[in-house]
């Protein structure tokens, strides 16, 4: 199984990254995005949470792209400032409820249902009708699946073990919520009216995504994942030899 890594950039008026990737990968990373949008256009930078994950070439992206603006939450601009301040006059931040305007969309900000940062935003962009739920139903894959591909190619029973076990690793406090509350939460993401959901991890969903709303809607009471020991490691080492 594989976990990818996804960021976003939407090319309107206001050209607009949605999270950066993971610092390994910052030279090909930041390559790939100025091949689509030349640095000095870049207008917003929306972190939806923290992780190093995401925020892998944040700080050479502002560096690199002096109008760019970041969007996020008071708490992962606290954690990501672990690392040094982020600059005040380059800050926009949001929380649940808020509406930004991005030239030719306006993202609504909410809290997704699942998430492993208490600084976790989703962005659902109006006009486009895509909506980035940062950790939120995002998969593991099976290893074989092109990434350029959308969710509805790969086997449904595979994409949504690959949900279920990725949502119980990533949010194990799921299983502990109300069911009610559980079930109004899915709820929640269902009425916004989603046309392409657009996770940090896994593929894009969008005729798929009935189905997806049943699977988070049963994710609560499946199996808790179940953390390997030592063993792995131990087996780890046997097979590289070591
Ligand atoms: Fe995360
Ligand atoms: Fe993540």
């Amino acid at each position: 199984m594989v976990l990818p890594v996804n960021a976003y950039c939407l090319l309107g008026s206001e050209p607009t990254l949605v999270d950066t990737g993971m610092s390994p990968d910052t030279e090909g990373f930041r390559a790939a995005l100025w091949n689509l949008v030349d640095p000095a256009d870049l207008r917003w930078i929306v972190v939806t949470h923290d992780d190093r994950d995401h925020t892998g070439s944040l700080r050479a992206i502002l560096d690199e792209a002096p109008q760019a603006t970041v969007v996020t939450h008071f708490v992962s601009m606290a954690k990501i400032g672990e690392d040094g301040p982020l600059p005040l006059d380059r800050l926009r931040l949001v929380k649940p409820g808020d509406r930004l305007e991005i030239g030719d969309d306006v993202l609504d900000v909410f809290r997704p249902p699942l998430y492993d940062s208490p600084g976790t935003l989703a962005f659902h962009a109006q006009r486009r009708g895509m909506c980035f739920s940062s950790d939120c139903l995002g998969a593991f894959l099976p290893g074989s699946v092109d990434l350029a591909a959308s969710s509805e190619d790969v086997p449904a029973a595979e994409y949504d073990a690959g949900v279920a076990v990725f949502a119980s690793a990533n949010s194990p406090w799921m299983h502990d919520v109300a069911p009610d509350r559980w079930q109004a939460g899915v709820a929640d993401l269902r009425r916004r009216g989603i046309t392409t959901l657009l996770s940090t991890h896994g593929l894009p969903v969008d005729r798929g995504l009935d189905r997806l709303y049943g699977t988070a809607a049963g994710l609560q009471t499946g199996p808790a994942f179940e953390a390997p020991g030592q063993e792995f490691v131990d087996a780890m080492l046997v097979m590289s030899g070591g």
